[in-house]
């Protein structure tokens, strides 16, 4: 069936959120719980939503926020919870690891649950609550923003056009979606840094070789050994930026990992296993501002991004959301429109510290074969782990800052 599109089919509901990822899963459960009704327009199918590799680490606020919200059984049941990180270098033939506990410096710890876990929980919690969702939709328009009558059109799944009108449009769509580039341009600013590398990432069929994070500087590139459980490893690799991935054959990538991450260095091995995805993914730091213009509220990626040093994005995505339902509730329940009108200034405050923390993080840890760079990173790395003061630094901004700092 088609409906032309000078005539779709007209629903209303309060909120209109753009993107089913985290961050418009998460928002539309948050709206829910406090009784205002969304709508999730999605351009893709479920599966693949489910099927994209991300993010790893919680912060324990993110981890707080989901309990509280009915979303934390499988992670209490699942996750692991790490105390810190180890960070490593290796200078002039000499090896150095430190473990950097967090919870000693801030009382904080941080948790390994994978994104698509996340993804999979808040996709069964809309399922049981029937909220309602359009999945592989198209050509996605917002209108009417600066209006109190907003709307968003699409064509379904089954080829009919839609609109949904609603009090206010949530932008949950991703760094390439349609809801920042509905900001006008007079209005919209940009900040943006690229770096010169790229990360290479592999999923791999192994029991970690490690009980918690490793970082390491390394005179050929960063390597970081992350994890998603006892059997599965996630690694990364600093590369050239554009690298192609046919470039790394599994052999490659071992090897580069265990001189990077120092395998027969006191004694530790790097345990090595089947590769089941590789990718190449960019590094850029992005903010557009303002994140609210008229009734469209942008949240996410769709605002900003961080390179992944520091594992901020899925945690910065929950942060936005978690503000935005609260601001959304009291205007569109309580008829405050306050939180709403400082919803902007509130959750760039923490975009800031996180654009910060993962540039800094990046700027430490990727070797530029600079060898002025080179000596500040390595005095940088020795004072995280030697000063009290430096690694407290480190791990309050790792283990994460309260929502709504
Ligand atoms: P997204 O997850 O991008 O969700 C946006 C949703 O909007 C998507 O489902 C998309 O399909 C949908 N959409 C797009 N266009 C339209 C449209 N026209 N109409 C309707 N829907 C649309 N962060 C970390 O912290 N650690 C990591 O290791 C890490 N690795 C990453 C690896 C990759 C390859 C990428 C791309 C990101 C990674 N990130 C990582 C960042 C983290 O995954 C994101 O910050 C997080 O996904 C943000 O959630 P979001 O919901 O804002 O955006
Ligand atoms: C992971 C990604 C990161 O960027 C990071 O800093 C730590 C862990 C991960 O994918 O597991």
């Amino acid at each position: 069936m088609t409906t032309p599109a000078e005539n779709p089919l007209t629903e209303r509901t309060r909120v209109v959120i753009v993107g089913a990822g985290p961050a418009g899963l998460l928002l539309s459960h948050l709206l829910d719980l406090e009784g205002v009704e969304s709508v999730l327009v999605e351009n893709r199918s479920p599966d693949y939503v489910l099927g994209r590799i991300r993010a790893g680490v919680l912060e324990s606020s993110s981890v707080d926020l989901l309990t509280s919200v009915g979303l934390g059984e499988r992670i209490a049941r699942e996750g692991d919870e790490h105390r810190g990180i180890h960070l490593q270098w290796t200078h002039e033939g000499h090896g150095e690891r430190h473990h950097l506990d967090f919870v000693d410096h801030v009382g904080r710890s941080v948790w390994i649950y994978g994104q698509t876990e996340v993804t999979k929980d808040l996709m069964a919690a809309r399922e049981r609550a029937g909220r309602a969702a359009y999945y592989e939709v198209a050509d996605v328009a917002l209108h009417d923003l600066e209006t109190d009558r907003p709307s968003v059109t699409f064509t379904d799944a089954e080829g009919v056009s839609r609109r949904i009108e609603a009090d206010a449009v949530a932008g949950c769509d991703g760094f390439h979606g349609p809801s920042r580039p509905a900001v006008p341009e007079g209005v919209r600013r940009t900040w943006e840094r690229t770096y010169p590398y790229a990360w290479l990432g592999v999923l791999a069929d192994v029991a970690p070789s490690t009980d918690e994070l490793i970082y390491a500087w390394h005179p050929d590139g960063f390597a970081l050994h992350s994890m998603r459980s006892a059997t599965v490893s996630r690694l990364y690799l600093q590369v050239p930026p554009d690298e192609d991935v046919a470039q790394w054959s599994d052999a490659r990538i071992w090897e580069a990992l265990a001189t990077r991450l120092g395998h027969g260095q006191d004694g530790w091995t790097l345990q090595q296993g089947p590769i089941t995805e590789k990718s190449v993914l960019p590094m850029r730091s992005f903010v557009a501002t303002p994140m609210r213009h008229g009734r469209l509220f942008l949240a996410g990626d769709a605002a900003h991004i961080v390179p992944p040093t520091g594992a901020k994005g899925l945690n910065l995505a929950i942060a936005d959301v978690t503000l935005l339902a609260r601001a959304l509730t009291a205007w569109l329940v309580d008829g405050s429109p306050a939180l709403a009108d400082s919803y902007s200034d509130d959750a760039l405050r923490r975009v800031w510290r996180c654009t910060h923390f993962s540039w800094w993080m990046t700027s430490m840890l990727h070797t530029t074969g600079d060898p002025f760079d080179e000596q500040l990173q390595l005095s940088q790395l020795r004072w995280v782990t030697s000063s009290q003061a430096g690694a407290a630094g480190l791990a309050e901004n790792y283990a994460g800052l309260p929502i709504g700092f």
